[in-house]
């Protein structure tokens, strides 16, 4: 079985397609990919694997993408335990009509994540994003990778595969697939 795993929550696709950019440049034969909507079912699945990369976008007024609010709420009920977990969270928002609560969301799996005992990595720089306020924002870093679709797409590959290059450090993908 693959030691990492990418679980993400997408409601018109965007995170769908970052999810799946990922899944390529870290190749299929060590990656599995989940989608929160048609594959996840149970948090078992998560606790399968040592390496995890959650992909959530922001909805509402800096909330977690829909296929994620259940799972969360079960979770923060049965408190299943994910110490010794290596996460690390990548998203889809919108600064320019949503920068008051920009990529939010992270902000929210982070705090769930560190909780239940799971070892959070992957911040990424704020230099080069506008936003007005965002929940995912601790010690001046986001503490995934953002993705803007909507203003920014031309941006997407470059942060991508800046952000895998961050990840590096704390994941098994020495040898990323090229693009
Ligand atoms: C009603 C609505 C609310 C939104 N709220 C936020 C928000 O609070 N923060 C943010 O960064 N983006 C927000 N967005 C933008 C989405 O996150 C963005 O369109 C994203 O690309 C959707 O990704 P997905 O297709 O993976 O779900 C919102 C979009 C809509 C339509």
């Amino acid at each position: 079985m693959a030691k990492i795993a990418i679980f993400y929550g997408s409601t018109s696709g965007v995170t769908q397609g970052v999810a799946t950019k990922i899944h390529e440049l870290i190749g299929e034969e060590v990656c599995d990919i989940y989608s929160m909507e048609e594959d996840f079912m149970s948090v078992d699945e998560m606790l399968e694997y040592d390496y995890l990369l959650f992909g959530c976008s922001t909805w509402g007024s800096g909330e977690v993408q829909n296929d994620w609010r259940d799972p969360l709420f079960d979770m923060e009920m049965d408190k299943p335990d994910f110490t010794g977990k290596t996460v690390a969270l990548f998203g889809a928002g919108d600064y320019v009509t949503h920068g008051e609560q920009f990529v939010s969301a992270l902000g929210t799996l982070y705090d769930h994540f560190k909780k239940l005992g799971a070892t959070l990595v992957g911040e990424f720089p704020t230099d080069g994003y506008t936003y007005e306020y965002s929940f995912a924002v601790r010690d001046s870093k986001f503490v995934g990778l953002p993705i803007d679709e909507v203003n920014e797409s031309d941006k997407t590959d470059e942060r991508i595969a800046s952000w895998l290059e961050i990840l590096k450090q704390y994941f098994p993908i020495a040898s990323l697939e090229t693009a």
